[in-house]
């Protein structure tokens, strides 16, 4: 099947241009000025024509830190792959990269089998995963090196929740080491868990039991005394170094020194980060702000996070935004805290919801389209190593494309999402733009307001190494 899109302004992380696009089967084949020769037989040879007029023609969304039905707290993530990269297609994201698991005293390859069988055949757009190493040893180690080769290049620690996933220095510093040599990427969960569960612990025993308190106790300075060490570490380590859901302007400084001397460090925000804060929406009343419990934390509107976090995504010393997708319904999920902020899931559902939410920043005047695309699409594909089979359009990468609306203001609600969740930490959002096509790999999945998409269609993709090591 060729199919030619018309009349469309494409972007990429280079510009905007009035382009046609061509594709054949799953494949791109040419990009081409409008009217010329090239393009009028292209159209006319066409099986389908879609009319992208008015509207952007963007590679399509590559987030690269989603969890479907990550078990979290003693209950599951509420969106599996099936819902999850259906919600995703809606959003107009066509790729993400997840996270198998393996927490304290299992083995890495059994939990890679285990989450590859999990998302096989269920999932609507394409996928590949991460590795999470809850437990660095010698076996685990050698696992790295053997997923590398088989497209899983990147691995995230935790400096957080001690007991289940954190990993102490030395374990950090081997794991670096590792990556070092495989040529893989270390992702960092960087906040100090076991100085949190001391305030925590604190605050419980003072009756301050409500979410908010999920923000007050993970300050600031513990996500930036992290990172520093994390970077240190990875200097040491000679490895380089992802930090994952940045959220505080102080981590924020301690990437900018880092990258100011040229170190490979990156970093990614999530939309949370840039538009709830401490005091609006983890304060809310009553136990409404369990929605908004997340780690690292929403911060306080009364420091410059937020703005910072913005300025950090022009500057680049942010590369990337993801969603960090992990959703519990307020109903006997985010309920089990309901007498205990600590016992409040650890989440935010929002992998429909990125393109949107970063589009408004360039309607705000914060970043531009280019940079949109680029944070939302290309960076997480060449970061992850899935460039320029993703996050570009060109001739040679997959037909991933999206058609999207600037012009079609809406109002996100649960009552209009497509996300496994009882609730949306983002309602009553208003913005400005909206997805209308989606192409995975040449086939129409979302088209006026309907989902043509099927489990199954989503191939897993064997990653890459990443392209900013050098
Ligand atoms: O709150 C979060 N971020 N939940 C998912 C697990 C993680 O640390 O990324
Ligand atoms: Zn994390
Ligand atoms: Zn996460």
């Amino acid at each position: 099947m060729t199919t030619f899109i018309k009349g469309g302004t494409v972007i990429t992380s280079t510009g905007a241009d009035l382009n046609e696009v061509l594709i054949d089967g799953e494949t791109i084949i040419a990009v081409l000025s409008p009217g010329c020769d090239v393009a009028q037989s292209a159209e006319a040879g066409a099986e389908r024509v879609i009319d992208a007029t008015g509207r952007y023609v963007i590679p399509g969304g590559v987030d690269v830190h989603t969890h479907m039905a990550l078990p979290f707290g003693g209950t599951v993530a509420s969106d599996d792959f099936e819902s999850g990269t259906r919600a995703a297609a809606w959003g107009g994201t066509t790729t993400i990269v997840d996270f198998a698991t393996q927490a304290f005293g299992q083995d890495v390859r059994e939990c890679y089998d285990a989450r590859l069988a999990e998302a096989q055949g269920q999932c609507a757009i394409d996928y590949g995963f991460h590795m999470i190493i809850g437990d660095v040893n010698d076996a685990s180690l050698k696992e790295m090196d053997l997923l590398v080769n088989e497209g899983v290049t990147s691995f995230k620690l935790f400096m957080a929740y001690p007991g289940v996933f954190l990993s102490d220095d030395g374990q950090i510093l081997r794991a670096m080491q590792q990556v070092a040599s495989n040529g893989g990427l270390l992702m960092m969960h960087a906040e100090n868990g076991l100085a949190i569960d001391v305030l925590a612990q604190q605050a419980y025993e003072r009756g301050e039991t409500s979410p908010v308190n999920h923000g007050y106790v993970r300050r600031a300075e513990f996500e930036s005394e992290a990172t520093h060490r994390a970077i240190q570490l990875a200097k040491v380590g000679a490895a380089p170094l992802y930090i994952v859901h940045l959220s505080a302007s102080e981590a924020l400084e301690q990437v900018a020194i880092a990258r100011n001397k040229g170190a490979n460090v990156f970093a990614e925000t999530c939309p949370q980060y840039l538009y709830f804060n401490l005091e609006d929406h983890l304060g809310k009343e009553g136990f409404e702000g369990a929605k908004y419990v997340c780690s690292t934390p929403i911060r306080t509107k009364h420091e410059h996070h937020h703005q910072d976090l913005w300025t950090g995504l022009r500057t680049n010393d942010l590369s990337v935004v993801s969603t960090d997708h992990c959703p519990f319904c307020m109903k006997e999920q985010k309920e089990l805290g309901i007498d205990d902020f600590r016992a409040i899931p650890n989440g935010i559902g929002g992998v429909e919801h990125r393109m949107d939410m970063i589009y408004q920043g360039v309607t705000q005047g914060q970043i531009g389209l280019a940079r949109w695309v680029e944070l939302c699409s290309t960076t997480p594909a060449r970061m992850m190593g899935l460039y320029p089979k993703k996050g570009v359009i060109q001739p040679g990468s997959d037909a991933d494309i999206v058609l999207y609306n600037p012009n079609h203001e809406w109002t996100i609600s649960v009552e209009n999402h497509h996300m496994n969740i009882d609730h949306s930490a983002y309602e009553g959002i208003t913005v400005p733009g909206k997805v209308e096509t989606v192409l995975s790999r040449g086939r129409v999945i979302v088209e006026d307001g309907e989902y043509l998409g099927s489990k199954g269609h989503g191939q897993l993709v064997r990653r890459g190494l990443s392209s900013y090591l050098i």
